[in-house]
Parts: structure tokens; C-alpha cells; sequence
């Protein structure tokens, strides 16, 4: 989605922001655009497609010399990605002076604004929602940038994060949040603002994090005015958008730039399918307790009488994270035995639900920042339940907006496709059910099982990583085929759906994920000749069962490629490519099935010559519903 970078402090500001720009080059959008206040008055530039083609423009111009700038990447929304709709978006106040504005998220209201300033004499040069709030500030402007903008934000509905120049007030940034992240660097000097912390994490850890309807101003500038070399004073205040003064708290953030690199890799997605056993371990890491054989789990403890007490879970999520739900809910049920049920939060949150009392909902997210899954945890909040979060990104609108989480700490994920995030969710989640089951009905003696098995889990991953090279092996018989299908039963279920959104997100195959159960009641009239089927066929409770729908397969001519147990020497009588992995109790499964099917999606969309990391289309964090 769209990025956010700011810069104002002693250096150039332009090749910050560029370089900060790179930095959100992850998140996914179709345009770029930069704002400098230069001493020749404010200087925008903009351009389609990657932002090394805004580098280029900026270094050909050599106009944009100036401490105080913000930049944008543009996933588009109100109007096609096209120059004038990328932002930043400027206006003009009554004393002739430039605003401009980069902004992430909708304002709902901006007809009726857009009509109200056209009105007024402003005239718009795009199609965005954008530029109304930037025409908004300059009407409001009577030399005071934080005023103006506090007074448009009382004036806007919708969903926000912006910076904000203006060429009368040349060294200072003026920011605001609403429903949409923003993050202040406090760096020697000077502040980076961002709407990520991936853009700030190479010039300082100390961070601010912004709440809703809260201003920042940002000022550096040089103290006696003579020039680049004097002394920079810097200075910084958070308000209300009513102008009430706001304490702010800073914080570290809790990464390094190491971790949002390529590290020698050469995509960031196969870069995390392989840190998995790493990101495993610092998930677990401190929350297992050997001798008293149970899970420590910190941010529960407040709430731990009432969860165990719990009448009933809903889980809501959206995309892998909703699949990461899924298996939460199997194990809720089958380990705590507490009801459980997972949802699309875009759905429940419309839906009008029924909490009852006792109701816990779980809001599992990545970013922390998805819309909809904010929407439906303030939907059940609403409605009385318990909320919380199993989040990964720390501080995030997510994990401060619930009454208690458990941190996934699997580190930055930068690859669109999302991997390590989804084994740390499901991770969390069943040590949050084995947190409740020790505490309900399971026998220390299960537990104990349960734990010595997660803890072995990273060395199990690593085993089925040296399969990489096989599965690209495999994947090129079939890489000419466009129809996939993944199976899968019981705790598997969730996996092949993960399976075929994998394939289809960074591969552009259409990919269908289903119980395998179900394939009989219609889509086996999709299965011909060669058509690749993935079945989850480890040895488990439903061993016999799904043997059966891969003859039902065979019989029709599919290409069977099997995710096994490791010594499983049956399965190769029925498949034509086996995956192993090693065996461990079947609500541990998925952590480990779902490893063969993150590579076979990346290698299926390097073999199609596709960019793994920026997927056509896809956006990292969807803040928008
Ligand atoms: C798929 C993917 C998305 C996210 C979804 C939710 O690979 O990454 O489906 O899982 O957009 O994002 P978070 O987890 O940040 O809420």
C-alpha cells in the first residue's frame, strides 16, 4: 500500500527520501513522487512505475536541494496510476504560498470538500482524494501550518496519514494520523517520518508512534541562520487535532537494518522461507517452561482467569493471516477445548454478529495495521468481547489497540508473500491453546509432548529446506500448466488454501485450495490430463482417507505432487513428486506442511521469470477495506 517518508534535518533532503522510498519499495505501489522546500520555494516531481525512475528524474534535474522533504510511493485507489495522480498534491493559500501533502488512506467526504474549494477558486489537478486535503490546508492557512492542518483534520472523514510543507515555514514537517500508521524517527538532528519503520530503521531505533488524531510538528533548522555548517536546532510537538498538547513516550524499535536486507539472497520471500527455523525460535524463545512443563505467556497474564474461563473464540483475519485463523480455530478446540470459529473480518465486521458473554475475539495480523481486521476487532470490542492480538509488527495500531497479545517476534517481513509471519501465527496460536489446555483439561503428560515437539520444530524446518532444489526439480515438469489444485484434511485443510494463494500471488497461476473431501462434489470435473494436484498426505488421523482422494485423482489422469512423512515409503506408489517432512503430532503439522508449498510457489514464479517481491497488484499492508 502506499508508503510515507519525511525527512528535515541537516542533510540534503532528497536522496533521504529516495533511499527511504526504497525502503517501502516492499509494500507494493505504482507511482512515486518527492516534495522538497528548496530556497526557490517548494519543487515537486513525480513519475510512473519504480521509484529508481524518480532517482533518475531527481538527479537529472538537480532542483531539489533542500532540508525538508516528504515523499510517496502511490498504490492507487481514487483514480488510475497515472502522474497527476501520484502524490504529493499541492494547493495554494490566499497569501500565494505552496502547500503540498503526501497522504495515505481515504477521505471519505471529499466530494462535498472538493466541490466546497472549487467553489472557493482552488482548481484541482487530479483525481485523488489527496489533493482536496491539500487544497483544504491552504484555505485554512493563515501562517500557522500546524493550525491549518489541525483545523482541515476536524473538517475530513475517513482514514489518514500525511506530511505536510510549506514554503513559509521552510524547515519543518507537519504530520497526523487517523486509522492509517505513522512513525517519527528522532534521529541526531533531524526527525524522519514514515508510515513504516523499515524507512527510519538506517538513521535511528528512537521512534515516536503517533496516535489517532494526533499532530507532530517537526522543526530543524540551523540556529544562527548563517548556513549549512552552524548549529541545528531541533524541535518537536504533538497535539491533538483540537490543539491539545500530548506527552509523548519514545520507544526502540526492535530491529536492525540487517534484518530488512537481502543479506546475499536474492529475494526477500526466499530470504524468509529460510530464516524460518530462526524465526520459529525466537517465537518460542523464553515461553516455554521445561520444568514446570507449561507455556509462559507475559502479555496474557492479566488475563489469564478470564480466557481460560472463555466462553468462546472468534478469530478474524484476512488473507494468510485469516489461514493462520483457521488452523488457530482446530486448535482451540482440539487442544483447549474451547469453541472456536475463524472469520474474513471484512465479513464479520458487516455482518451484525452475536458476542455473547465470555467471548474472546483474536485479531491475528502481520502488519497490525490491516483494515479490516482493525475494523473487526473494533466491531467485537464494541460488543462487549476480550480482545487480542497476535501480531507481529511491535507497536502497531493492533497490538496497542487490544486488551492483551502475544507478539509473534519472528522479525521484520519485508517479501509481499507472506511466510515466516504465517508459521510465528500459527506458532502463537497453539501456544496460546496449550497455554489454556494445561490450564482446562490437558494432561501434563500431553503437554509436556506437545512442548518437547515445538521445540524441536526449528531443526525440522531446516529439513525440509534442503529440499529446495528438488521442488524446483518438480516444479518445472508442471510449470506450463495454469490450473493447480491443493488438498489437504483436517489441519492441513488451511495449509493447501495457503498452498494455492502462494502460487497464485507471486506466480499468477490459478491455484484453488480446498478439503480434499470436497473435491468430489464439483471440482474433480476440472481434473485432466497432467493437471497438477498438491495433496498434504501426512500420516495422521486422516492418512487412509486422503490416499483415497489421490486415487480418485490418479484415476483422472492428475499430476500428483505429495507433501509426506518422512519414511512414508507407501506414498510413492500414488505420487509422482513426494515432498518430506519429518513427523510430529498433527496439530504441530501445519508449521512444517506448509514449508514445501511456500517454495514451490517461489520457485513456480522464478521459473515463470515473475518479480517475487513485487507482485503485480498485491500490496504488503492493506490499510484500505
Ligand atoms: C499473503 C499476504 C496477505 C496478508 C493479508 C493480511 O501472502 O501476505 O494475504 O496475509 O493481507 O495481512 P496482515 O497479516 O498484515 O494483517
Amino acid at each position: 500500500m502506499c508508503g510515507i517518508v519525511g525527512y528535515v534535518g541537516p542533510k540534503q533532503s532528497s536522496s533521504l527520501l529516495i533511499e527511504g522510498l526504497k525502503r517501502l519499495e516492499y509494500r507494493g505501489y505504482d507511482s512515486s513522487g518527492i516534495a522538497v522546500n528548496t530556497p526557490q520555494g517548494i519543487k515537486v516531481g513525480k513519475a510512473i512505475g519504480r521509484v529508481r525512475v524518480m532517482e533518475e528524474f531527481i538527479q537529472t534535474t538537480g532542483v531539489f536541494e533542500g532540508h525538508a522533504g516528504i515523499a510517496h510511493t502511490r498504490w492507487a485507489t481514487h483514480g488510475g496510476p497515472t502522474q497527476a495522480n501520484a502524490h504529493p498534491h499541492t494547493g495554494k493559500t490566499k497569501t500565494g504560498h505552496t502547500i503540498a501533502i503526501v497522504h495515505n488512506g481515504i477521505i471519505e467526504n471529499y466530494i462535498p470538500l472538493r466541490k466546497y474549494l472549487t467553489d472557493k477558486g482552488h482548481v484541482f489537478e487530479s483525481e485523488t482524494d489527496a489533493e482536496v486535503l491539500a487544497k483544504l490546508i491552504a484555505e485554512l492557512y493563515d501562517g500557522d501550518l500546524e493550525k491549518a492542518v489541525q483545523s482541515a483534520l476536524r473538517d475530513v472523514r475517513g482514514a489518514y496519514a500525511i506530511a505536510v510543507l510549506c514554503d513559509n515555514e521552510p524547515h519543518t514537517i507537519v504530520a497526523a494520523r487517523k486509522g492509517s500508521p505513522l512513525i517519527v524517527g528522532i534521529a541526531d538532528s533531524a526527525y524522519v517520518v514514515a508510515s513504516d519503520a523499515s524507512a527510519i530503521i538506517a538513521h535511528t531505533s528512537q521512534v515516536i508512534t503517533l496516535d489517532d488524531y494526533q499532530v507532530v510538528r517537526l522543526c530543524a533548522g540551523v540556529k544562527d541562520k548563517v548556513g549549512d555548517g552552524g548549529p541545528w536546532a531541533v524541535d518537536f510537538r504533538t497535539t491533538t487535532i483540537d490543539n491539545v498538547c500530548v506527552t509523548q513516550e519514545v520507544t526502540k524499535l526492535e530491529f536492525d537494518l540487517e534484518q530488512i536486507e537481502l543479506g546475499g539472497y536474492k529475494h526477500f520471500m526466499f530470504k524468509e522461507i529460510m530464516e524460518q527455523p530462526e524465526a520459529i525460535r525466537n517465537c518460542l524463545r523464553g515461553r516455554i517452561d521445561h520444568r514446570e512443563g507449561r507455556v509462559v505467556l507475559g502479555g496474557l497474564s492479566g488475563l489469564a482467569r478470564d480466557l481460560v474461563r472463555a466462553r468462546r473464540f472468534i478469530i478474524s483475519a484476512q488473507g494468510t493471516a485469516y489461514h493462520a485463523g483457521m488452523i488457530g480455530e482446530y486448535l482451540l478446540e482440539d487442544l483447549a477445548k474451547i469453541p472456536a470459529r475463524c472469520e474474513y473480518a471484512s465479513e464479520f465486521r458487516y455482518r451484525n454478529p452475536i458476542i455473547e458473554e465470555g467471548t474472546v475475539a483474536i485479531a491475528v495480523s502481520q502488519s497490525g495495521e490491516t483494515a479490516d481486521t482493525l475494523a473487526a476487532l473494533h466491531e467485537a470490542k464494541d460488543r462487549g468481547a476480550i480482545s487480542l492480538g497476535v501480531v507481529n509488527s511491535v507497536g502497531s495500531t493492533i497490538s496497542r489497540e487490544t486488551d492483551a497479545g502475544v507478539y509473534l517476534h519472528v522479525g521484520p517481513e519485508i517479501g509481499v508473500a507472506s511466510t515466516k509471519a504465517f508459521v510465528g501465527q500459527v506458532a502463537v496460536l497453539t501456544l496460546i491453546s496449550l497455554y489454556l489446555g494445561k490450564r482446562r483439561f490437558l494432561s501434563d503428560e500431553v503437554v509436556r509432548s506437545y512442548l518437547k515437539q515445538l521445540e524441536a520444530l526449528p531443526d525440522m524446518v531446516s529439513r525440509v529446506l534442503e529440499q529446495s532444489d528438488h521442488i524446483k526439480k518438480c516444479v518445472e515438469q508442471c510449470i506450463d500448466r495454469d490450473n493447480w489444485l491443493f488438498l489437504g484434511r483436517g489441519y492441513n485443510y488451511p495449509v493447501a488454501i495457503e498452498g494455492a494463494l502462494k502460487l497464485k500471488e507471486i506466480s499468477y497461476i490459478h491455484a484453488e485450495g480446498m478439503p480434499a473431501a470436497e473435491m468430489k462434489h464439483g471440482p474433480i470435473a476440472l481434473i485432466d490430463k497432467g493437471m497438477p494436484v498438491v495433496f498434504v498426505a501426512t500420516k495422521g488421523s486422516q492418512y487412509e482417507k486422503v490416499i483415497s482422494n489421490i486415487e480418485e485423482v490418479r484415476a483422472r489422469g492428475g499430476r500428483i505432487l505429495a507433501v509426506a512423512t518422512e519414511g512414508d515409503d507407501n506414498i510413492h506408489q500414488y505420487a509422482d513428486a513426494v515432498f518430506t517432512v519429518p513427523d510430529i503430532a498433527e496439530p504441530l503439522q501445519p508449521m512444517l506442511t506448509v514449508v514445501p508449498l511456500q517454495i514451490l510457489a517461489y520457485h513456480a514464479a522464478v521459473l515463470r521469470g515473475h518479480d517475487v517481491d513485487k507482485p503485480r497488484n498485491l500490496a504488503k499492508s492493506v490499510t484500505v477495506e
